[in-house]
């Protein structure tokens, strides 16, 4: 047993540069078949990411030297057929075999670091959608920025899953949340959906584990057009309503999509932020499936249908968050970029469903 643990710590650990375009090198050191985000992570390396599953391309990452084996296909991945043959891969879904050099931007995404802390349900409420609001007293002070997700777990339970939370955060970063805010929409046969859609879960003890997520990240006085689909709501609740406080110029246009009259949830959060900043905040409900006969007069079809000219937004400069489904992301994406929003801008969160 000696030798081979010997030979193992005098391995030599392959070494990553990363090349910082445009700003300061960085280097740090993972085991052989690590996978390059996961490493970087677990050493407090502010690396760009947001699902760690291989959707969102926030990990985008370009490969100057050596080899990466990626654990998706890239032709499924969200790179651009030209990002592939740039050298561009997943961090999140690439495993490093050697020395490589990459270039990659760090910092400026993640203030905080990986936290997990426990805390009691104070707030267990069916909302219309099939969506509870749910939202946990916490033992000691959790740190997160607007559009960020946690993990989520009943205390005992392995059955844990990813939330974003719907409020800012405090004001103060010095000053970490005590509660914590959450829309959780109904997944059929999904476990964790299903325990806490149960019966009401007010006293529980749950396990919050996180901050993830790069979701609010952009020049904190831009004009902001925000897309939610369902509960895609919770981060551009957080986003606009952080955002509002902590700009006093910042406009912002919520384009929010659910089918039916009957699901809008989180209606009265928005129309409360908008009287608490009075100009600065329009609302523009839009209902797909809602029947054509109802006393509906406001929009309908996709969340696509209001982005154009007469929406009332600088596409030119507007600095856009996008939250939903996958498909409805990939078109709001496209919509966006005909209009002419630029690609740096367009933040989005992808929603995927596990059950
Ligand atoms: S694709 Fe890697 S973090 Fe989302």
């Amino acid at each position: 047993m000696e030798g081979p643990v010997e030979n193992r710590r005098t391995q030599e650990r392959p070494k990553i540069n990363i090349k910082v375009s445009g700003e300061h090198n960085a280097a740090f050191s993972i085991s052989p078949n690590d996978m390059l985000l996961k490493a970087a992570l677990e050493q407090n390396i502010d690396y760009p990411h947001s699902c760690r599953v291989g959707v969102c391309g926030q990990c985008k990452t370009k490969l100057l030297a050596g080899k990466v084996s990626p654990m998706v296909d890239l032709a499924l991945s969200p790179l651009t057929n030209q990002e592939i043959l740039d050298g561009y891969f997943l961090a999140c879904q690439g495993k490093v075999r050697g020395d490589i050099e990459i270039e990659v931007r760090l910092g400026h995404h993640h203030v905080f670091p990986e936290q997990q802390i426990s805390g009691r349900v104070s707030l267990w409420k069916r909302l219309p959608g099939d969506v509870i609001e749910l939202r946990i007293a916490l033992e000691s002070p959790f740190f997160y920025e607007a559009g960020q997700y946690a993990y989520l777990a009943e205390s005992g339970s392995f059955t844990r899953r990813c939330f974003s939370f719907s409020d800012a955060p405090p004001l103060d970063p010095k000053v970490g949340a005590t509660e914590v805010g959450f829309l959780i929409k109904r997944l059929p046969g999904g476990r964790f959906s299903e325990w806490l859609f149960e019966k009401d879960r007010t006293g529980i003890k749950m396990w919050l584990h996180g901050p993830y997520g790069v979701m609010g990240v952009d020049e904190p006085n831009a004009d902001g057009l925000c897309v939610a689909g369902g509960t895609g709501l919770a981060p551009v609740l957080s986003i606009v309503e952080h955002r509002l406080r902590t700009s006093a110029t910042a406009c912002f246009t919520v384009v929010y999509g659910v089918q039916k009259q009957a699901d809008l949830f989180g209606m009265d959060k928005l129309t409360t932020l908008a009287s608490r900043h009075p100009g600065r905040l329009s609302i523009l409900p839009v209902l797909s499936h809602e029947p054509e006969n109802s006393d509906w007069t406001g929009a309908r079809g996709l969340v696509t249908q209001p982005l154009d000219e007469n929406l009332g937004v600088d596409f030119g400069s507007v600095a856009s968050f996008i939250c939903g489904s996958l498909p409805m992301v990939a078109a709001v994406e496209q919509r966006l970029l005909a209009l002419g929003v630029n690609p740096e801008r367009i933040h989005a969160d992808k929603f995927l469903p596990s059950g």
